[in-house]
């Protein structure tokens, strides 16, 4: 027998007698392109008139998704899925809603579900996005942890967590009834990390009176990967995933002293273009990552690892 011959014979009884050689296509009948595809997914995201709501809106149109996108700016979230819907060719809706509020929560996915049918994909993308200066603008006093209001606190947790929670429990809800769906809940590289308050700083200033990254953004994006892992693991049995990004910061132009600070803790050396998080956004939201739940996928250049 020549080598081939017995290379052919050892290969059939490794696949068993009858078994045809198949490619993994054929096994699971998707092609990697295809566990991408997002064909008429309907996706409700939040936080869907901001800087990356609207990039994710693209992204999932792009795939062919039908992105609904919901903020407390409705107006906003309309014009932005207008733009979507004409540049992709999609549906894509926008609504106004507060996440924070269970009963607009409730309407809000009830309007969706009365347009659409139902809900494929639920992305938690809103924050509050506390600023490290003061209310007057003048010094960071309030952002810090001594003088920082429990209004704030509250305001931020509201819609960082409470609305995460509630539009997960909304929509899971029908998702797990349907016995399929997808949650990606949108965390920070600052949910793995604690801030380093020295990028903050501002001349000039006492050391008591420098502005810093109030502590109900830790909270908030630390709550976001807990609440990942709770809800993986609740809803598995009936199809249900969820997972976590976790992005570094995006480079929109704040000053330069601040992007060398944050610059020099990461090691490719520069902060995210607004369009990076896109095919991530994808992944975690198409059959793709169909093995994954309960996972953070942290695409920080690197600033966690340092
Ligand atoms: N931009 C970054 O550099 C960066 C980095 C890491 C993580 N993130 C996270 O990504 C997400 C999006 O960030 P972004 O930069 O697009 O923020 P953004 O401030 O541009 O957008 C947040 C959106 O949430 C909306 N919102 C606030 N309160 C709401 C409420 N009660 N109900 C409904 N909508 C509400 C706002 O109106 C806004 O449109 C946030 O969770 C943020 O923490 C952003």
């Amino acid at each position: 027998m020549t080598g081939a011959g017995i290379q052919e014979m050892r290969l059939s009884l490794f696949l068993g007698k009858g078994m045809a050689l198949t490619t993994p296509e054929q096994r699971t009948g998707q092609s990697v392109r295809g566990r991408f595809d997002l064909t008429d997914r309907v996706a409700v995201i939040t936080g869907g008139a901001g800087l990356l709501g609207a990039h994710h809106a693209d992204a999932i149109a792009e795939m062919g998704g039908r992105p609904v996108l919901v903020d407390i700016d409705g107006d906003q979230a309309k014009a932005i899925a207008d733009r979507v819907a004409k540049r992709y060719g999609v549906q894509a809706v926008g609504f106004s809603a507060d996440i924070s509020r269970a009963e607009s929560v409730a309407v809000m996915v009830q309007r969706v579900i009365e347009r659409f049918g139902h809900i494929d994909i639920l992305i938690n993308n809103a924050a509050r996005n506390p600023s490290q200066q003061s209310l007057d603008g003048r010094t960071g006093i309030t952002s810090r942890l001594e003088h920082f209001s429990i209004a704030d606190w509250h305001s931020d947790i509201a819609v960082g967590l409470t609305g995460a929670f509630l539009c997960s429990r909304h929509i899971g809800i029908e998702m797990a009834r349907r016995g399929r769906g997808v949650i990606l809940n949108i965390a920070s590289d600052l949910g793995l990390i604690a801030p380093d308050q020295r990028i903050y700083r501002r001349p000039g200033l006492r050391d008591d009176q420098q502005p810093v990254k109030p502590v109900s953004y830790s909270v908030v994006k630390h709550g976001l990967i807990g609440l990942t892992r709770y809800l993986a693991t609740y809803w598995a049995g009936q199809g249900v995933r969820a997972n976590a990004l976790s992005p570094g910061g995006v480079q929109t132009g704040q000053d330069e002293e601040f992007v060398t600070r944050l610059t020099n803790l990461i090691p490719l050396g520069r902060m995210a273009r607004e369009d990076e998080y896109r095919a991530a956004v994808v992944f975690l939201v198409s059959d793709a990552s169909s093995y994954m739940t309960g996972a953070n996928i942290v695409i920080d250049g690197g600033r966690t690892v340092w």
